[in-house]
């Protein structure tokens, strides 16, 4: 599926430290770990790839060059492989540098996913009117979402973000969204956002799935939010002020699968359901599963 002209850059905020993932992400970047064999980078790249994304501009932190460099291409191990005939391994090795365009910008202090996204301005190309924002722990699944999205800013002008519908009670660790219905059932219009609210304060069950088509408005917004939620820079908290300010924000309503990729028990999850489709891993696996369930 292809966005509109108007998203040619998707930002993926991976400058974090990886705490959740500690001892492995002391000298692995969290975004490198496999899902089973391929990096959850390249699974978030391809995705804005397949949205109609030409450029991906990385967020990062010093020390972790290795993100964006997963992308450069590796002439002496495609020698190599192209020399041992090891033609799907050639495949896989030249899929990644094959996507998209990839350009690294940094931030140097961890002040929140608003402040990481404000640091991709200086990337954009005047004429860009709109961005995509993927954030690399989430898979969003079946990919495609970010194409509807861009579609409804076409139709409604504005940002529109992505929400599930989740239990009230693990609404917390989320942005959540104060909706109205339109005419689509999976088209809400989006009165307020709130960042990580108690399931009481919760406008809603509706909470943001690490997908975003924002308007270039937002950068402004971002430069006069000040810290919110854990004393960082919100992207939640410029969505709200962009609200307040009238501009249209809807949310695209997904009723497929997510994983957390950014915590070891999400990550299990996103493992193993990946490897249970996988054509060589997928029969053994499940057989060996049912077995250990069942001893
Ligand atoms: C971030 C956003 C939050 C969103 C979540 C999705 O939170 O701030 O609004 O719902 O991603 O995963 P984080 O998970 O970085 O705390």
């Amino acid at each position: 599926m292809s966005a509109p002209s108007d998203i040619r850059s998707a930002v993926v905020p991976a400058a974090g430290l990886g705490t959740r993932f500690l001892p492995a992400t002391k000298s692995v970047p969290k975004e490198l770990l496999p899902v089973v064999d391929t990096p959850g980078i390249e699974l978030v790249a391809a995705e804005a790839a397949e949205a109609g994304a030409e450029q991906l501009l990385i967020v990062t932190s010093p020390g972790k060059e290795s993100v964006a460099a997963y992308f450069e291409p590796a002439p002496e191990l495609e020698k190599n492989l192209e020399e041992k005939g090891k033609t799907a391994q050639l495949a896989a090795v030249r899929r990644a540098p094959s996507l998209l365009a990839v350009k690294t910008v940094y931030q140097y202090e961890p002040l929140g996913l608003g402040h990481a996204v404000a640091q991709a301005e200086q990337a954009l190309a005047d004429d860009e009117q709109a961005i995509a924002v993927l954030l690399p722990d989430d898979l969003v699944l079946p990919t495609g979402v970010l194409g509807r999205m861009a579609q409804v800013r076409a139709e409604k002008g504005g940002s529109v973000l992505c929400a599930f519908d989740i239990p009230k009670a693990q609404i917390s660790p989320y942005g959540v969204f104060d909706v109205s219905d339109t005419d689509d059932p999976d088209v809400k219009q989006v009165h307020g956002m709130v960042e990580k609210p108690s399931a009481e304060e919760a406008p809603s069950t509706y909470a943001a799935a690490g997908r975003y088509v924002l308007d270039r408005a937002i950068f402004d917004a971002l430069r006069r939010i000040t810290p919110g939620s854990g004393g960082e820079l919100q992207l939640t908290d410029a969505v709200q002020l962009l609200i307040d300010e009238g501009h249209p924000v809807h949310v695209v309503v997904h009723r497929g699968g997510r994983h957390d990729l950014g915590n070891p028990g999400g990550y299990v999850r996103a493992f193993v359901d990946f490897a249970l489709r996988h054509p060589d891993y997928g029969d053994d696996l499940r057989s060996w599963l049912a077995a250990r369930l069942e001893g």
